[in-house]
């Protein structure tokens, strides 16, 4: 495969597209579209997202230590480019995205109704990265949606229809087929015990 470099730069894909929400000190609660996220430890569960220090965002959650991370399927595609545009610093994003805020069960953040599914988390670290803050937030609570479970408990993937986003060329696609599972088909697809 002959290749071009791109030198250092963010061009790296895929990546998810979530609605990060958080509430400023007197309660008022702010939308912010946010792809550099991930989990990052399974003992205790983590996750952690990379937020420019001049985001409302970021300012909101050093002032409550609490957040929500939404995941955006693809009919929201609209809604999630508007709250990756506007700062919560002069537009009121729960109101004029049209989504709907409901309450989350283990922190004061609300979730976002729409999305298939929500994580609850509170911060327990930061690392500093130029102007990037690195922050990690325990995971207290995940809500998945019901439609995508079947009668034995296994979920569907088609329920999430994740929204994903292609940084560096700024695109967002949704999901191809299934083309395996994991641990499972590494056996099936590659002859011996080496899938991971
Ligand atoms: C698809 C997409 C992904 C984004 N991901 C991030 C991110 O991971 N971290 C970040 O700091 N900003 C990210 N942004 C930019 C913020 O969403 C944007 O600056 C927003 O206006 C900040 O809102 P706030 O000031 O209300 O927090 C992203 C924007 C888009 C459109």
């Amino acid at each position: 495969m002959k290749k071009r470099q791109l030198g250092p730069c963010i061009t790296f894909f895929p990546q998810p597209t979530t609605l990060i929400a958080t509430c400023n000190a007197a309660g008022d609660v702010n939308l912010m579209t946010a792809s550099w996220v991930g989990i990052v430890s399974k003992t205790p569960p983590t996750l952690a997202v990379a937020l420019h220090q001049q985001r409302q965002t970021y300012e909101n959650l050093l002032a409550t230590g609490c957040f929500t991370v939404n995941l955006v399927p693809a009919s929201l595609v609209v809604e999630a480019d508007f709250c990756g545009l506007k700062s919560g610093r002069d537009t009121d994003k729960p109101a004029s995205s049209g989504l709907t805020l409901e309450p989350a069960t283990k922190v004061a953040t609300p979730l976002v109704a729409e999305s298939p599914l929500n994580v609850e988390c509170r911060v327990v670290g930061e690392h500093h990265l130029g102007d990037y803050r690195l922050v990690l937030g325990e995971i207290l609570e995940i809500h998945a949606t019901d439609a995508a479970f079947d009668a034995e408990g296994r979920m569907d993937a088609r329920a999430f229809d994740p929204l994903v986003y292609l940084g560096g060329i700024r695109e967002y696609w949704s999901l191809g087929e299934k083309r395996g599972d994991a641990y499972r088909d590494g056996i099936r697809l590659f002859g011996d015990k080496t899938g991971q």
